[in-house]
């Protein structure tokens, strides 16, 4: 009798030892942990108290590899422009180049450090988006006025590209954060810039009822397959991985759009078919202020 009291007491000190190590190795950062419980151990409350435990390391892990991964993709979008730019200064540094080859290798530097500079402004733009200290101040605007305005101040690229754009925007106005949605509609407008190539066509509809509008960027590019759409919203997710892509973006840009729109309590959805062209729909509702963050 004695000796199995005792056989039983050595195995619960046992498994409170696999407790303490567990979260000894959670404190240290190591989040690879599962406490077993023992077959014949039936006290319900340790049992909870073990799988929030469990539970806790497995959602700790997880954000610990998103954050990982986060590091490798902005360790890989800075240092693929750092190469460029160290890579042409040295060339310049040789002798005997022409006007030409100078002028080019400059050209490249230049691109690469603005898209550098772009890079941090978005980083910057999206952590203090997640930080939700971001100001979100919802004020009645007139929605078809900013669009046009937006359209307008991105002339140059579109006429330079000989894009045709087509406008149909209903007098609209909403209630909502004006700084934050002229982020969302330059960055759907440069996106239908970029990847349609020349001579294509681009058109931006609103429409509104009552509750919502629907504000529709249409364009006649390069497409999505079904499989990247599924991507797109993600953090520096590009469909053209390749560094020396002429888009030269950095992935942020949409998924910088799905959290403007989030705080907006809308939605942003995609439909394409892989060259022929893309449509991105962003709905909001007419009202943002009436709805909490
Ligand atoms: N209108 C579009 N037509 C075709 N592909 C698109 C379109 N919009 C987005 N994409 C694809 O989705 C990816 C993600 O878009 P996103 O705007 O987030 O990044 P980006 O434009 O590459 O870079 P950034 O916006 O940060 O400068 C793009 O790299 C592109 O592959
Ligand atoms: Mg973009």
């Amino acid at each position: 009798m004695v000796i199995i009291s005792l056989f039983v007491r050595r195995k619960q000190f046992l498994f409170y030892e696999s407790i303490i190590d567990a979260l000894r190795r959670i404190a240290k950062g190591d989040f690879n942990v599962s406490i077993q419980i023992p077959g014949n151990f039936d006290e319900g409350p340790m049992n909870n108290l073990i799988s929030g435990i469990n539970e806790m390391a497995a959602d700790l892990n997880k954000l610990e590899s998103m954050r990982q991964d986060f590091i490798s993709d902005v360790s890989h979008e800075i240092q693929s422009p750092l190469t460029s730019i160290s890579g042409f200064a040295r060339v310049l540094k040789e002798k005997g180049l022409s006007a030409e080859e100078r002028e080019h290798y400059l050209d490249i530097i230049e691109h690469e450090s603005v898209r550098l500079s772009r890079l941090s402004e978005n980083m910057l733009r999206l952590a203090s988006l997640d930080s939700e200290q971001h100001p979100f101040d919802p004020v009645p605007m007139r929605l078809d006025k900013q669009l046009q305005t937006l359209i307008l101040a991105c002339e140059p690229q579109w006429i330079d590209k000989d894009l045709e754009m087509i406008v149909e925007l209903k007098q609209t106005t909403i209630e909502a954060d004006p700084d934050l949605l002229s982020q969302v509609w330059v960055n759907l407008l440069h996106n239908a810039i970029k990847f349609t190539p020349l001579k294509g066509t681009i058109s931006v509809l609103l429409e509104a009822d009552e509750r919502e509008v629907l504000v529709r960027i249409e364009d006649t590019g390069i497409g999505i397959s079904a499989e990247e759409q599924e991507h797109i919203f993600e953090r520096f997710y590009k469909v053209d991985k390749s560094r020396t892509s002429s888009s030269g973006g950095s992935g942020l840009g949409l998924s910088i759009i799905h959290k403007i729109v989030q705080m907006h309590q809308g939605s942003v959805s995609v439909t394409s078919n892989l060259g022929e062209g893309t449509v991105m729909n962003v709905r909001l509702p007419r009202a943002a202020s009436l709805v909490s963050l």
